[in-house]
């Protein structure tokens, strides 16, 4: 599905921005089932707050078993300094995550809608598979920032594969807070690698000291879509987002495959013991 210069702009560039690829009604029925999923979402048993800038990442059981379950994750600007909710509580979700695209029929349907086998198998992926899904909400006022990062040091396989597929449910400006990323990067090397520590939790593990370019400098390129654009990241690409001060929010659904032919290491944080790896 795609052409000549596509290709050649994702070869160059490490990502590709693809407007009107999602039909607008699909992006409201797929945030209306998000927002059945949040209503339905007992707080009380759950209490992860998701910060990505952290180093000592929120690593409990929540989030460690979140790779086969759909899992809630606060947005950390919800709480006051004495732990208590801020904001209404349809409104302090930072996302879900991490399989409602096997688990959950509407998100299963729009992860595996036409043309997006085709435009996987396009960029190179034999044996693809759906791997791991966020609903991010990027709260008004409250959206968290998120850090510059490259998607394989969370998601790694041998070699890198991994693919992110994000899509715009609504118009992703810089004022609420749209995706950063730096054209060329995908041929710097991967950084870090998250992973499960032997004693316990998470740790990151140093692949390579060449600084990451950072939310704020230059090399990071703003991507503002409107609504029903597809941004596909390579997994070695920098990027990020700064947190949403708006009064709009800029939801977005993010979806991560790789190739069935690499490598999955068995201490990739992200595991789906009891999930077994789905292609389209
Ligand atoms: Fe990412």
């Amino acid at each position: 599905m795609l052409n000549d210069k596509q290709i050649t702009d994702w070869e160059r560039d490490g990502f590709l921005v693809l407007p009107e690829l999602i039909d607008p009604q699909r992006c409201d029925e797929l945030a209306a089932r998000s927002a059945e999923l949040v209503a339905a979402f007992d707080p009380s048993s759950h209490s992860t707050v998701f910060r990505t800038n952290e180093q000592n990442r929120v690593a409990d059981g929540t989030f460690l078993n979140s790779g086969s379950r759909i899992e809630f994750f606060w947005e950390e600007d919800a709480f006051d300094e004495h732990n208590n909710l801020v904001v209404d509580p349809t409104k302090a979700i930072n996302k879900f995550g991490h399989a409602q695209h096997d688990l959950d029929p509407t998100f299963s349907s729009f992860s595996r809608q036409s043309p997006l086998p085709e435009l996987v198998a396009d960029l190179g992926v034999a044996n693809p598979k759906l791997l791991q899904s966020m609903l991010i909400f990027k709260q008004p006022r409250i959206g968290g920032e998120v850090g510059s990062h490259q998607d394989a040091a969370f998601l790694y396989t041998d070699p890198v594969t991994v693919i992110g597929l994000w899509f715009a449910l609504e118009d992703a400006t810089i004022d609420n807070g749209c995706l950063f990323a730096q054209p060329g990067g995908h041929r710097s090397p991967l950084r870090e690698r998250f992973r499960r520590a032997a004693s316990g939790g998470t740790e990151f593990v140093e692949l390579d000291a060449t600084p990451l370019p950072q939310l704020g400098e230059a090399d990071l390129v703003p991507l503002e879509v409107p609504k029903g654009t597809c941004v596909v990241l390579h997994g070695l690409l920098p990027h990020g987002s700064h947190p949403n001060r708006s009064e709009t929010s800029r939801l977005a659904y993010s979806l991560h495959i790789i190739d069935g032919q690499a490598t999955y290491p068995d201490d990739n944080w992200l595991q789906r013991p009891d999930l077994p790896l789905q292609g389209f």
